[in-house]
């Protein structure tokens, strides 16, 4: 039988990779994202057999909801990719302290609340259930203006921590890759003169996800693991 993934920010230029990415090695996939549905998407450019878009992941209800539909819709879940989340550069002297609160609820919160929403699946996995947040490689060590972000990044990461030692009962890892930037057409528009070979493709970092979920990875749990290219 296939596995499933659910994947969040999953019409995002990593969640995308990430679901094709699976597709393309056997899973079942499943992609939740607040912003809309590519128009006349279909299963087959989409790479999913399930998506479903505006699902507001700050909040438990509609994360609950988008779950526990697309379980019954594809009879299972053995996976769930946090991708969903934000970027913003902003030193504390001329920035907003709301942007504090903005990088928290798009980084930690989601990934916590979608967490919760698919745990009571994800344990039922009878290959292992697995989970797999999105941290920051830059969070190792902020730089100016990263404060917001770096402390949101790193609030994944205590997060997938404290989740796969919460876990450590039962067969589900958590895991999470620590990306640098990311070879991406808005990093491209935003930083033109940046040698763009040496940032890490998305691809290369939907590989290490798709290893954490499988079987040959049973033994990793709690893990924070850099996937920066060459930078
Ligand atoms: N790009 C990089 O260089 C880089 C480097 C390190 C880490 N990361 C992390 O990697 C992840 C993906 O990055 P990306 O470049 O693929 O970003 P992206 O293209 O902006 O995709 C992120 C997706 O997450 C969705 N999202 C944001 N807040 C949400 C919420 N509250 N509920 C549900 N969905 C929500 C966004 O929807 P909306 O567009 O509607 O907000 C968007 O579709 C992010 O967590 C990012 O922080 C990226």
């Amino acid at each position: 039988m296939q596995r499933v993934v659910a994947v969040t920010g999953g019409f995002g230029a990593l969640g995308r990779t990430v679901g094709r990415v699976f597709a393309e090695n056997g899973w079942e996939v499943a992609l939740i994202d607040k912003a809309p549905a590519p128009e006349n998407s279909s299963a087959e450019q989409l790479h999913a057999s399930w998506w479903r878009g505006g699902v507001e992941l700050i909040d438990l209800d509609s994360a609950r909801s988008a779950i526990s539909d697309l379980v019954e819709q594809l009879g299972k879940l053995d996976a769930l990719v946090n991708i969903a989340g934000g970027f913003r550069w902003e030193t504390l002297a001329d920035g907003s302290l709301d942007t504090w609160d903005l990088m928290y609820q798009m980084n930690v919160r989601t990934a916590a609340t979608a967490s919760k929403a698919a745990l009571d699946y994800i344990a039922n996995s009878a290959e292992g259930g697995r989970i797999i947040n999105i941290g920051a490689g830059a969070a190792l060590k902020a730089g100016a203006g990263m404060g917001a972000y770096t402390a949101s990044k790193s609030g994944v990461m205590r997060l997938t921590e404290a989740l796969a030692e919460e876990l450590k009962g039962s067969s589900v890892t958590v895991n999470a890759i620590l990306p640098g930037i990311i070879d991406t057409p808005q990093n491209r528009k935003d930083m033109p003169d940046a040698d763009f070979s040496r940032w890490v493709r998305a691809e290369e970092i939907a590989s290490v996800i798709l290893f954490l979920a499988s079987g040959a990875a049973s033994g990793v749990t709690g893990a924070l693991i850099p996937v920066t290219g060459r930078t």
